[in-house]
């Protein structure tokens, strides 16, 4: 199905029998490649996150090996190129901050070298969505190879989960019921292989995401990175993005509004990450494909859950892959996605997955007796989140979506830090919770500080949950009746920024309020008082970064970066 013969953009570069031609081929002779690699064959950029500091895509240095035979065997001219990579566990103050430079990066990447079609490596949360931002930004044809989750975390005869078992080992600790040598016995337990999170945290939930997509080859996502078929799909999407590079199937073409409606409704269905939210945004953003906070609402929050995964449940994303995959779970929702949405392999969503087998009803559940009737995001509006805020119910055991609670304000994350095991700190079980300063701006970049851990005193009373409000994301991995993404956010004048201690907050998740209970005229006399935080930098990235980013509720993009230029370039360097 090759839609035209046009020339291939690389023959810009290796295509000239003159200076320019000769000095674009001659140093990459350097390498060894053979005369007919330069004459008209589609060159594939392998877009490479791999990094030792990104523990979750370590293993990618090998996989690009892997892609470049399928592109060889298909009759491309595959070149692996690296970009910055964003390491969750590692990066200080948090990776969000970056994951638009990253979009950058890859973006001028991509358009500055001779490449016909993209195929991106990623695995760790950011990775995903920044080089797929970079890549719609300048519209080549594009596959994503999701680097795949860790093995199951085994320990003490128990499986356990990445990320959930920390909050809960955090849990633990504060209660006294673990040592600190408990602590170094479970970490290397947790993270026994290659892989990211292989709980239905973000990194998970973005590469199901990029399935929905169809971004990846059907059932690329489930599948564990050292799983020997994990490398059988890098080698299939090396074959296949060189017949897309031919077939002139561009990444536009696949990330259609039906494509994104489709992402959301799987989204909601294994009750994934809130951060995808944010991500599916900012990608949209980069195509002009129309999407807003509301949409999230009104497409996903009444999907069932099909998934029994942690945090939402009990099992891991090994356990997804041999249950099914992820194709089992979209064949469930048939009756409700698009199923006409065209995918990279050229076939509809609904064609690949429509005789996907569920081999255990346990980890996926048919949509006629779901796990839960309606698991999606939550998007809550009131005077306290004019522009919105998210809240997860199928990450809370639900006592605590009705709540109404006297405020005690921290007025940063170091406030925090400070005074929440403090004995005469006045708070019981009863109160919500408040955290500022933690959003885009604020921060800066909106780090995982949503789910903040409860109050030692209480813990130890046996408290497990408590409603907590603020602009910060929260892990994917974590749980709890948390609100966050507020926006907008404190740092710019949110009315976040007005709460006290002792002022009534009403949380209602039915009515989709939450509601800080405070007269208008009492919140113009605060406003009055209130002055903007200091700017934590006047220079670099950082600088660009708080200037220029805007509210959860549209992305956490930079302004300047939403569409796209294309991959035309017109003048040569010598
Ligand atoms: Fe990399 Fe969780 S830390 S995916």
């Amino acid at each position: 199905m090759e839609k035209n013969k046009t020339k291939l953009r690389s023959e810009e570069w290796f295509g000239q029998d003159d200076k320019m031609g000769f000095v674009h081929r001659s140093w990459l002779r350097n390498q060894g490649h053979p005369d007919h690699m330069f004459r008209g064959k589609p060159v594939i950029g392998i877009c490479n996150t791999w990094s030792d500091l990104t523990p979750c895509n370590a293993h990618l240095r090998d996989f690009a090996g892997i892609v470049k035979r399928g592109v060889y065997e298909a009759g491309g001219f595959p070149l692996e190129f690296p970009v910055m990579s964003l390491g969750e566990t590692i990066m200080k103050p948090t990776t969000m901050l970056w994951r638009n430079l990253v979009s950058m990066d890859v973006e001028e990447s991509i358009r500055a070298n001779p490449l016909d079609g993209i195929v991106l490596l990623t695995g760790c949360d950011k990775t995903t969505p920044s080089t797929i931002m970079g890549a719609c930004s300048v519209g080549l044809p594009t596959i994503v190879v999701p680097g795949g989750p860790m093995l199951n975390g085994k320990w003490r005869g128990r499986d356990v989960g990445s990320g959930t078992l920390t909050w809960q080992l955090e849990e633990e600790m504060k209660a006294g019921a673990i040592t600190p040598e408990d602590l170094r016995e479970a970490e290397s337990c947790m993270s026994r292989s290659a892989g990211h999170c292989m709980t239905m945290g973000t990194a998970s939930s973005m590469a199901s995401t990029v399935e929905a997509l169809g971004l990846a080859l059907p059932g690329a996502s489930s599948i564990p990175a050292v799983d020997s078929r994990k490398k059988v799909m890098a080698h299939l999407s090396g074959n296949r993005i060189v017949e897309m590079v031919k077939e002139d199937l561009k990444i536009s073409d696949i990330l259609t509004r039906k494509a994104f409606e489709n992402a959301i409704m799987v989204n909601s269905a294994i009750g994934g990450s809130t951060n995808v939210m944010i991500h599916l945004t900012a990608i949209a953003g980069r195509l002009g494909v129309e999407l807003n906070i509301d949409d999230f609402d009104e497409i996903g929050s009444h999907m069932p859950l099909l998934v029994n995964l942690m945090p939402a449940g009990e099992y891991l994303m090994e356990d997804l892959f041999y249950a099914g995959g992820l194709p089992a779970v979209i064949r469930e929702l048939r009756r409700h996605i698009h199923n006409d949405a065209i995918t990279v392999n050229g076939k509809s969503i609904g064609e690949n997955c429509e005789n996907a087998p569920c081999y255990n009803r346990e980890v996926i559940a048919s949509i006629d007796a779901p796990f839960k009737e309606e698991a999606g995001i939550a998007v809550l509006k009131g005077n306290l989140c004019e522009n919105g805020a998210v809240i997860k119910p199928s990450a809370t055991d639900g006592r605590l979506l009705q709540h109404t609670g006297r405020a005690v304000v921290f007025e940063s994350i170091e406030d925090y830090h400070e005074r929440i095991d403090d004995p005469a700190l006045e708070i019981d079980e009863t109160s919500v919770m408040v955290l500022k300063g933690v959003g885009p701006v604020g921060y800066p970049g909106m780090p995982e500080v949503g789910n903040m851990g409860l109050p030692e005193k209480l813990i130890k009373k046996g408290i497990k949950d408590m409603v907590r409000i603020s602009d910060a994301r929260m892990s994917g991995t974590a749980y709890g009746t948390v609100v966050l993404h507020i926006s907008p956010e404190s740092a710019i004048g949110g009315n976040l920024a007005l709460v006290r201690n002792g002022d009534l907050i009403e949380l209602d998740v039915k009515g989709r309020k939450l509601t800080l209970h405070v007269s208008e005229e009492e919140l113009a006399e605060r406003r009055k008082q209130w002055a903007p935080p200091t700017p934590v930098a006047d220079r670099g990235y950082v600088h660009l970064y708080i200037n220029h980013v805007e509210q959860a509720d549209q992305g956490c993009d930079l302004g300047f970066l939403k569409g796209g230029s294309g991959h035309q370039v017109s003048r040569e360097p010598h």
